[in-house]
């Protein structure tokens, strides 16, 4: 792919990776457009990266994606690249919490529901485009889980199989299908998790991340796994009860201060 003269979507592109990714974009010579839920975030963010074109809107809201997708259709009509960002990670006691059955399921409603209708809802103008793609986040944790937080794996573990079918039903399309696997990144994502679980963990700098996702994209590398993202993928598929065993060290301090 080429890393200048494209126009981006990028879904939760108002903070972490997602405005990383932005600001490097539009240093690239890209048009960009960032979703979010928040529009104070949003504001921040235009203020910030002048260039860049903010829209609110909820991934795992039907309506806000077809409302978006008319905007960007009619707005944007040479939408290239579809980068399917936005994502939430929660710490639940499987045994014990207060969630209602809505709250206990909703990293499965933006992860992997707004993933697909956001991916049916911009497939045909991305058919449409030369140099067409769209890259699906996902995790190294789509690999093994971390069962402190057993939803959100799922729902990177089923987004790792979704991209590889998406990939295969889009071969005879221009359309690429990239899934990028990011390692523990130092976002938001990670501020509410507790530190002491982060033992043998390298956190990497979304700097240093977007620059791997970066390289990769412009090779047309298809899965991209930077840092210990790679690792987790090799021990899942060598050593899986030891890693699974390392990745399961944080329920015990979980059950504890429960
Ligand atoms: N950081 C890590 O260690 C790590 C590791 C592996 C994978 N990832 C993945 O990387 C992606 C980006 O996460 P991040 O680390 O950059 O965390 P982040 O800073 O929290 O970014 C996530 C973004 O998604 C947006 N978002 C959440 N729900 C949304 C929804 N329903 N509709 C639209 N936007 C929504 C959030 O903005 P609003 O709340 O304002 O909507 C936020 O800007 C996620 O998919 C995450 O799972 C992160």
């Amino acid at each position: 792919m080429n890393l200048s003269g494209n126009t981006i979507l990028i879904t939760g592109g108002a903070s972490g990776i997602g405005y990383e990714m932005a600001k490097e974009f539009i240093k690239n010579k890209n048009t960009v457009i960032v979703t979010g839920r928040n529009e104070q975030k949003l504001q921040k963010v235009k203020a910030e990266l002048k260039d860049v074109v903010t829209i609110k809107s909820d991934v795992s809201n039907p309506d806000d994606v077809k409302a978006l997708y008319e905007q960007v259709a009619k707005d944007f009509p040479a939408l290239n690249v579809l980068i399917n960002n936005a994502g939430v990670m929660l710490e639940v006691n499987l045994q014990k919490h207060k969630l209602s059955p809505t709250d206990l399921t909703k990293e499965i409603d933006i992860n992997v529901k707004g993933t697909i209708w956001m991916i049916d809802a911009f497939l045909p103008l991305l058919k449409k485009n030369k140099n067409a793609a769209t890259v699906i986040v996902s995790s190294g944790l789509a690999f093994v889980p971390l069962p402190i937080s057993a939803v959100y794996c799922a729902t990177k573990a089923a987004l790792h199989s979704y991209t590889l079918s998406l990939r295969e039903q889009l071969r005879n399309t221009d359309v690429k299908v990239f899934e990028l696997a990011p390692p523990a990144t130092e976002t938001e994502l990670l501020a509410g998790f507790n530190p002491g679980d982060r033992k043998g963990v390298s956190v990497m700098s979304v700097q240093t991340m977007v620059a791997a996702f970066l390289t990769g994209f412009s090779n047309d590398k298809f899965e991209i796994c930077p840092g210990q993202s790679s690792q987790l993928r090799f021990m899942s598929r060598f050593f899986p009860s030891f890693i699974l065993k390392q990745l399961s060290k944080p329920v015990a301090r979980m059950h504890a201060a429960n």
